[in-house]
């Protein structure tokens, strides 16, 4: 086994699986308000599909998958999609992007079906931007999902910030200080600019980030385990890290190791690209996994070098929502 490349020989071990389109919350940077067209039942890939793909991914030489939506933990029986998974060899690590919601009712079943690690996507500490940010959310229930995490072992946990302008960079100090004081993981992310209804104004670049944080002391540069594009530091003191992810500023896709796949059955080989490869209808026509792994490979082989994100071309073809971060 060679394992899987792409044309630009960036080794791909890396695999994204969206299970659902649908949300609990309408983050304003990933969902529209309303008007979107939520897929149906029959388009979405049953977990025997989606461990069908897997099995032929991991035999090309896919070794971490992250489940993603939407939220996934919003599909019923995650749970068992993660059994699935997690009896598949070749896999040696399996994590969960959730908006941390539905944590607090789930996380024990996770963790016993094989999964382990979680992200969790937070972006304000305060109840009352909570409901903004999210459209209505509920604050509280991340923060008991976090604290159920931890409990079970999800371990490390990942906090995800995406940093907006004018919104919420007035706490990148109290993420930071949580660190310190809770030992957590946090993430901060610079805002792709995908909602058109969204200020451009509301960017703020990781430079303009650190600077902020300057106060704090120093940010030591350490490694910490992950498959992504984030660079690590540790604050004086602080059990916890802080992560920066630039995919504006400092684009990373010479590093790029993933491949995503859609709730429908596409093979995205770059988030930021509209190109896709289906697989679920010759899925549904009953291919080989010969064949299977041939449509797997083309994807990888089809991945462009690098997005354009920095001189404003951005995919129209889908919300961010559907395809999973
Ligand atoms: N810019 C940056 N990050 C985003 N996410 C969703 N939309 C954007 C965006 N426009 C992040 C979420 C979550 C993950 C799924 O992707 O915060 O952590
Ligand atoms: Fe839902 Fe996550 Fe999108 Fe927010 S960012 S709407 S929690 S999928």
């Amino acid at each position: 086994m060679t394992g899987l490349s792409d044309s630009f020989q960036r080794p791909i071990d890396y695999l994204r699986i969206s299970v659902t389109d649908r949300c609990n919350l309408r983050c304003i940077y990933c969902m529209p308000a309303e008007g979107i067209n939520l897929l149906s039942h029959e388009d979405i890939l049953s977990y025997e599909e989606i461990h069908q793909i897997t099995v032929a991914a991991a035999d090309l030489g896919i070794k971490k998958v992250r489940i993603t939506g939407g939220e996934p933990l919003v599909r019923i029986g995650l749970s068992s999609l993660i059994r699935m998974l997690s009896q598949i060899e070749a896999i040696d690590d399996i994590a969960l992007t959730t908006n941390g919601t539905l944590l607090s009712q789930y996380a024990d079943e996770l963790k016993a079906a094989g999964l382990r690690r979680v992200n969790i996507s937070l972006d304000t500490l305060k109840p009352d931007k909570f409901k903004l940010i999210t459209r209505g959310g509920d604050l509280d229930s991340v923060l008991e999902g976090i604290e159920a995490a931890g409990a079970a072992g999800l371990n490390p946990i990942k906090i995800n910030m995406v940093v907006m302008a004018g919104i919420n960079d007035d706490e990148l100090i109290d993420f930071a200080n949580k660190t310190i004081n809770e030992g957590w993981h946090v993430r901060f992310i610079e805002h792709m600019p995908f909602n058109r209804e969204m200020a451009s104004s509301s960017f703020l670049s990781v430079n303009e980030m650190r600077e902020r944080l300057a106060s704090l002391g120093a940010l030591e540069p350490c490694t910490f385990k992950g498959n992504g594009p984030a660079k690590y530091y540790r604050l004086p003191q602080a059990q916890g890290t802080i992560g920066f992810i630039t995919p504006v500023s400092e684009h990373f896709c010479f590093r790029c190791n993933r491949l995503r796949l859609t709730a429908d059955g596409k093979l995205r080989p770059c988030l930021l690209s509209e190109q896709e490869i289906d697989l679920r209808q010759p899925l549904r026509q009953g291919i080989s996994d010969e064949e299977l792994k041939r449509l797997i490979k083309k994807a990888a082989e089809s991945k462009p070098r690098q997005h354009n994100l920095a001189r404003g071309s951005v995919p129209q073809d889908r919300p961010f929502s559907q395809v999973g971060g």
